[in-house]
């Protein structure tokens, strides 16, 4: 089975061919450079942006791939949460070629396509605890098949991927400052005194990131030497101070612990909490989880607890087409499709369960 992917959410417009659980081809047009200069994404920029790429990025799919449009068995368009401009132009286009390629479509839930995305390289194995660490969001599920997914834990505030930008943006890195923020730590000391690992005294498994960026301020408000200018030579960011080196590698390796251990923490009581669920393997997922700190963190939380680690490679980690395609081909294979009326959903709201059995 051929399935066409259409991503749209955000500030990414993707296109992906899954062929039987197997990527065959993507295109991607990142609007980054579009939204660095605003420090985060404009909403009608963005939707103009796909606008603009979607049908262009759909004609290179095929030149790269040599595939026709007669051979696509089926269409998969993400359909929230996001940006609701964004998310109508990817929506109204696969809606249009659905009907003209006469094919059915998946309108699939962007979140737990992220959850899946590492079924492109792994088999996963069920029940699962998802960790979802994105830029919109921080969500627990208990997942008991592929298309069984129970929320159980979420920021009641900011997500992870927004502190982490936030944090970057005060040292004055690009928008989005998560792989930057991964490198520097990288040769880091962690300090774990530095930051607080917030909203852990509590019984619950839901999370809230706001204090720590509020933290992360008042830290770096005394410190304008640990800023980052963009150079103009080569476009990346540098020191304003370049003597700074060793003591921002540190601060940005125990800002990134304060994170992933409060992520970790909660994942454990999660487990402690569903030990009926019979749960198998931990899949981490979303933009974050391509974080050198978190993939470690979460890998050994689950060689404690003698869990499958189940990640996807850092770029099926961000946003991509290649996860829409390939959860909804899996949606397909249960004979799940939507009707041409399904909505896009904007950020914040619930993405509807509202298939339609398909009759064989
Ligand atoms: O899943 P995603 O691509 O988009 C959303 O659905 O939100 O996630 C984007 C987020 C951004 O906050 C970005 O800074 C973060 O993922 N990110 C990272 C890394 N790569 C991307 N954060 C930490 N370390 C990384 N290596
Ligand atoms: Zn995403």
């Amino acid at each position: 089975m051929l399935c066409l992917g259409i991503e749209s959410s955000c500030d990414e417009s993707a296109l992906a061919l899954v062929k039987d659980g197997v990527l065959l081809s993507q295109t991607l047009n990142s609007q980054i450079d579009v939204h660095a200069l605003f420090g985060g994404v404009v909403p009608e920029l963005a939707s103009r942006e796909h606008g603009r790429s979607i049908p262009v990025l759909y004609d290179l799919l095929l030149q790269n791939s040599g595939v026709s449009p007669r051979d696509i068995d089926c269409i998969a368009v993400a359909c929230g949460p996001g940006l609701l401009g964004s998310l109508l132009v990817g929506c109204a286009f696969a809606k249009g070629l659905a009907l003209a390629l006469d094919v059915p479509l998946i309108a699939v839930n962007h979140l737990h396509a992220h959850l899946l995305a590492a079924g492109l390289e792994h088999e996963l194995s069920f029940p699962a605890l998802g960790v979802l660490v994105s830029g919109g969001h921080t969500h627990i599920y208990l997942i008991n098949s592929p298309t069984d997914f129970l929320l159980i834990g979420r920021s009641i505030d900011d997500a992870a991927g927004e502190a982490v930008d936030k944090f970057g943006k005060m040292l004055g890195l690009p928008y989005p400052a998560g792989r930057f923020i991964d490198e520097f730590g990288a040769g880091g000391r962690v300090k774990p005194s530095l930051f607080p690992r917030p909203y852990l005294d509590n019984n619950n498994l839901d999370f809230s990131f706001s204090g720590l960026k509020t933290s992360a301020l008042s830290f770096l408000t005394d410190r304008p030497e640990l800023r980052f200018k963009i150079s103009e030579k080569t476009g990346r960011p540098e020191l304003i101070k370049p003597e700074v080196g060793q003591e921002l590698k540190d601060i940005c390796a125990s800002f990134m612990f304060a994170v992933a251990d409060t992520l970790r923490v909660k994942a454990a009581r999660a487990l402690e909490q569903n030990t009926q669920s019979d749960i198998r393997s931990i899949i981490l997922a979303g933009g974050v989880a391509a974080n050198s700190t978190i993939r470690a963190s979460f890998f050994s939380l689950c060689s404690e607890h003698g869990l499958e680690f189940i990640v996807a490679s850092p770029a099926l980690c961000t946003d991509n087409a290649a996860m829409v395609a390939y959860a909804g081909e899996v949606l397909f294979q249960h004979d799940l499709h939507s009707t041409l009326d399904f909505a896009a959903i904007a950020r914040g709201q619930q993405v509807p369960n509202d298939y339609s059995k398909i009759l064989r």
